[in-house]
């Protein structure tokens, strides 16, 4: 392993203010303790962030800074999350290409500079219409048509390519759609099943952007946060990939909403399509195959439907009580 002598490990979360680096971060300040674990930004970070460990400005596109922040704080890893997510990116190309690419080479860069084991998360997004859809295996044809996904897939070739030729310790998984409650989500075509939670608990109405029979594959963000922890934690005997597919289920508008009707009988939802988010979804993979993680690291997700709805719901009632607001 690449742990720091006293067997901790100096961790910097780049664009860790999104929907996933403040819980990732939390997990592994538990486990290393929190001055070890440095989370970074170019936002202003809420004040319960910044009381629970180090926290720095950082963007992804400096790279002279980001060389000061490594060097002067001794890191070993680095999980790089900055990024602009599939919608938003398509109504920002250049700006995605800029976050998306040249943020990529700058951790590359650094990380190979520095000898650090670097995660970054790829996606269903890094598949095409091309691609086999039921179950999108690791390996295939990988052709997407959206600059979030085309930037992924430079991801992974740029990342396996440097640890192919300079041992570089890359390390990639393919996330599906994250399902959260207390961090929202940053303008991706899955975020309608984070919303359609918060609907049914406040108005018990929903309007859907992609059509009813649209299934995704998904996954609670707890299961997101261990697979990246176990992922990363590996020793690298095992990795026989530096990219894996990691699932957990797969639904539609339709099977989620039955699933929340379970608990709220009342709840409607209507369907408008949105033609940028259904075509995008429509491109890519109803189903993981994810048996190569399954046998070289040990993944298993906890979270199915049933338990994902009723930790939603429960988890959502809890914060609208917490936060003084009615529930439906
Ligand atoms: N959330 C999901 O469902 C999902 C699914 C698959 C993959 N992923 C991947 O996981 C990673 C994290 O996703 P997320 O959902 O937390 O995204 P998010 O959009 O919620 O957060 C991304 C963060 O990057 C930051 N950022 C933007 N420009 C930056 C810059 N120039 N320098 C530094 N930071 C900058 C933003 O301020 C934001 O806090 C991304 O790489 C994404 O592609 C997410």
């Amino acid at each position: 392993a690449v742990f720091l002598t006293n067997v901790c490990v100096s961790c910097v979360c780049a664009g860790g203010l999104g929907q996933l680096g403040i819980g990732l971060a939390q997990i592994l300040r538990e486990q290393y303790g929190s001055e070890n674990v440095i989370l970074s930004d170019i936002k202003k970070p809420p004040s319960h962030v910044l009381n629970r460990g180090p926290f720095v400005y950082a963007d992804i596109l400096d790279y002279k800074h980001l060389r000061e922040l490594v060097v002067n704080n001794r890191i070993t890893w680095l999980v790089h999350y900055s990024a602009l997510l599939s919608a938003v990116g398509e109504a920002n190309v250049a700006l995605a290409r800029k976050i998306n690419i040249t943020g990529l080479h700058n951790v590359l860069d650094l990380a190979l500079e520095n000898s650090l084991r670097i995660f970054v998360p790829s996606t269903i997004g890094a598949f095409g219409p091309s691609s086999p859809r039921d179950p999108a295996p690791d390996l295939c044809v990988q052709r997407p048509r959206t600059i979030y996904g085309v930037s992924k897939v430079h991801c992974e070739l740029m990342g396996e390519y440097l640890h192919y030729k300079y041992g570089l310790d890359f390390r990639c998984l393919r996330y599906p759609g994250v399902i959260s409650v207390n961090t929202p989500p940053g303008g991706g075509t899955t975020d309608y099943a984070v919303q359609i939670f918060h609907d049914a608990l406040s108005t018990g109405h929903h309007e859907c952007y992609l059509r009813k029979e649209t299934r995704l594959p998904m996954m609670h963000i707890s299961d997101c946060h261990r697979a990246t922890v176990e992922f990363m934690q590996a020793p690298q005997c095992q990795l026989s990939l530096r990219t894996y597919n990691i699932a957990a289920m797969s639904f539609t508008p339709e099977e989620v909403a039955q699933e929340i009707r379970k608990h709220l009988p009342h709840l409607k939802v209507t369907y408008n399509p949105d033609s940028v988010r259904q075509t995008i979804a429509d491109s890519w993979p109803v189903r993981f195959d994810d048996s190569n993680a399954r046998r070289d690291w040990g993944w298993e997700p906890a979270f199915g439907l049933q338990e994902l709805v009723s930790d939603m719901l429960q988890s959502i009632r809890n914060k609208r009580a917490t936060d003084g607001l009615s529930i439906s």
